[in-house]
């Protein structure tokens, strides 16, 4: 079983970045390919990754889940099995370094959590053949319940710098506890933070309100990894529809990004 990190966060915190940022740096700094996984069921990792995604897991079609649930007849006597790996296998989108499997929605009515529930099985099994595995969450609790949150190595718990963004993400650090999920390692990342955060020593902070967060941020009984400074050209690359991960070398939220990681990846 391969390195498994996964996000978690509200909305909005920058989950996607920066698990675009994880799959850049896991390309350039480890070896071995990794699986990219796109769970949130509004599918926007690939745009951060520069990938035009041409098939999703969830548009696995109806037709195929009820073959599997009545375990009927299947298409050229493929076993159950044959039939998932093969459609997964059709889902994959080959980039560079790494593979993206895209969670998606059904086509047509019926719920989603049929198509992930089957098909999390074959997910955990084509996962083992990664040295690494990065999961995109949708904002909020609901997908800790998923056994795509389940079994991690890494949990990223990503908070805009606000007192009450920081308590959001300490209930998601309690929940995790509580379910008594498979997580190895939760941390607290600081996302879009200001100058006075990111540098204290550098002529920052003295202000209340950097204070109160800080406060904040140690009182949530999760492992703090640090401050990812806002940065100017993601809103720019946002803007132009520019892939994230094509953001200079030298780029602020990439080298404090990066520095995090080198930490936690150590
Ligand atoms: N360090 C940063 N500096 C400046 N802007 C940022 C930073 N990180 C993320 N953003 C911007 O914040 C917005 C939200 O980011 P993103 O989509 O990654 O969040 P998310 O948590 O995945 O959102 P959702 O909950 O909707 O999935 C985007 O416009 C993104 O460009
Ligand atoms: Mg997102």
């Amino acid at each position: 079983m391969g390195y498994s990190i996964a996000v978690a966060g509200k909305g909005g915190t920058g989950k996607t970045s920066l698990c675009g940022l994880t799959i850049r740096y896991l390309t350039e700094k480890k070896s071995g390919p990794i699986l990219a996984i796109d769970a949130d069921a509004n599918t926007n990792l690939n745009e951060v990754l520069g990938l035009h995604v041409h098939a999703s897991v969830g548009a696995l079609r109806e037709e195929s889940l009820n073959t599997i649930r009545s375990n009927t007849e299947r298409p050229g006597g493929m076993s159950m099995e044959q039939l998932f790996d093969y459609q997964i296998q059709q889902s994959l989108i080959e980039a560079k370094g790494f593979d993206l499997l895209v969670m998606g929605r059904p086509e047509g009515p019926g719920c989603y959590c049929a198509a992930n529930n089957i098909i999390r099985k074959y997910m955990e099994k084509l996962a083992d053949t990664y040295p690494f595995m990065v999961v995109d969450n949708e904002a909020g609790l609901e997908h800790l319940s998923r056994r795509t949150t389940q079994d991690m190595d890494l949990l990223l718990i990503i908070s805009d710098p606000t007192v009450r963004g920081v308590m959001t993400a300490g209930r998601i650090a309690a929940l995790v506890d509580e379910l008594k999920l498979n997580v190895k390692r939760s941390v607290l990342i600081v996302n879009r933070a200001g100058e006075g955060l990111c540098n204290p020593a550098q002529g920052g902070s003295g202000n209340g309100q950097d204070g109160k967060l800080q406060e904040t941020i140690g009182a949530q009984g999760v492992e703090f990894a640090g401050f990812v400074p806002a940065d100017q050209l993601i809103f720019e690359y946002d803007l132009n529809g520019k892939p994230l991960v094509e953001l200079p070398a030298d780029s602020r939220a990439l080298t404090g990004y990066y520095a995090i990681l080198d930490k936690l990846l150590a």
